[in-house]
């Protein structure tokens, strides 16, 4: 019988991609790289896009709304912005592999803010966002 120590050290390439993208996965749905610097005007919040260069998402935590705004690039290059905010009860969402839940009741929803489990039964509020030379400005 191998020792803790044989066994990770016969396995630890497989191990250090597993630990290496677990890693990556926790910090994706809740570490504070995602939160970025913005700007305010009376209605809009402006983020820089290099603010999301290789980056899934980022979270967006203004005080001109009641949760962070989750904000990402579709395939196309359209900026899509998601209020995190369960529509079941009010309670902030997490982002988590790729989709968005809540840690309350379960719901989940798309990354686009399509609900896809219950009890929620309403989409995301999404905000429009246009861009203007290197901004993203997300109008609430
Ligand atoms: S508050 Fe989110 S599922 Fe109930």
């Amino acid at each position: 019988m191998k020792t803790r120590r044989e066994f990770l050290k016969d396995s630890g390439g497989a191990a250090l991609v597993v630990s290496s993208l677990s890693l990556i996965s926790f910090l994706e749905s809740c570490g504070p790289g995602n939160y970025v610097q913005y700007s305010e005007k009376p209605g809009q919040i402006i983020v820089n896009k290099a603010e999301l260069v290789e980056k899934a998402f980022v979270l967006v935590d203004s005080d001109l709304v009641k949760a962070p705004i989750y904000l990402r690039q579709d395939a196309s290059g359209k900026y899509i912005a998601l209020l995190m905010k369960c529509t079941h009860n009010g309670t902030q969402l997490k982002p988590e592999g790729g989709k968005i839940v809540c840690p309350l009741h379960g719901s989940q929803f798309t990354n686009s803010g399509i609900v896809t489990k219950s009890p929620a039964k309403t989409n995301l509020h999404t905000f429009a966002v246009n861009e203007e030379g290197d901004t993203i400005i997300i109008n609430i």
